[in-house]
């Protein structure tokens, strides 16, 4: 925790170490000597989490699959009641290390319907076969295939089920509606973030909107700590025809 914390999480991403063949070695190898740092710094660079939780709907006896889930903090975002209403939550990611915070939050927490699986976003399956809430919180953008998580997704989701979104991002040049960017900031932050295997894309959006029906969209910018500029964020909720 602290200034301690936070020297060792700006060490590892101006040193990231990244090794593998596959995507999934990939995270593993990124996270593995990070995941303990991670919920302190990541609570002040990963903004409208909390909102995006917030606004998820009430399905009572419904399946929540949270893809790319991490260390499991979103959870604690959703209020109490909420929590218990879902039959099971399953929070999927490629990262043991990150996964074995989130257990040890579970198990420290009581939550007796949540459960953590290790499997990619691309080819998880329910036991049941369906879901009725998918959340992508800051996880596609570290996804090289986030259209197959996506589509993924939309093939779990029963008709009418949510997918919920938040992610970094960055407007095409000429985008058909919402935010337009300015050009450093089009080619500064996909730069800056790659350095970390995280991919701000300008597709996100357009391809969430064509695969779903958007019931609530909103683009902003959120601080950086012990940086004097913001990122583009977006928030997506949308339901599934
Ligand atoms: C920036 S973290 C976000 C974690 C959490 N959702 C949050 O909001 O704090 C991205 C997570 O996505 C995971 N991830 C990356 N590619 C994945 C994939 N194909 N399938 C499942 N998880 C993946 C990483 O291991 C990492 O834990």
């Amino acid at each position: 925790m602290g200034l301690r914390s936070d020297l060792r999480t700006i060490r590892h991403m101006a040193f990231p170490r990244v090794a593998g063949e596959t995507p999934a070695e990939r995270m593993e190898s990124y996270y593995r000597a990070a995941a303990g740092d991670y919920d302190a710094f990541r609570e002040r660079l990963l903004h409208g989490r909390r909102e995006l939780m917030g606004l998820l709907p009430s399905v009572p006896g419904g399946h929540l699959v949270e893809m790319g889930a991490g260390t499991g903090s979103n959870i604690a975002h959703l209020d109490e009641r909420h929590r218990k209403e879902f039959r099971a939550i399953t929070l999927v990611d490629v990262s043991a290390s990150m996964l074995d915070v989130a257990r040890r939050r579970v198990e420290r927490s009581g939550w007796d319907n949540v459960e953590t699986v290790l499997a990619s976003a691309t080819d998880y399956r329910p036991r049941d076969g369906r879901a009725d809430v998918v959340v992508f919180s800051y996880a596609l953008t570290m996804m090289p295939d986030w259209f197959a998580a996506v589509d993924h997704a939309r093939a779990l989701l029963r008709p009418g089920g949510t997918i919920a979104v938040c992610d970094f991002y960055v407007s095409r040049k000429h985008p058909a509606r919402g935010a337009r960017h300015a050009a450093w900031r089009r080619h500064l932050w996909p730069a800056w973030f790659s350095h970390n295997d995280v991919f701000l894309s300008p597709d996100h959006l357009p391809y969430l909107r064509a695969r779903f029906t958007a019931a609530r969209v909103r683009e902003s910018l959120s601080p950086v700590p012990y940086l004097p500029a913001r990122v583009p964020y977006y928030l997506f909720i949308g339901t599934r025809d």
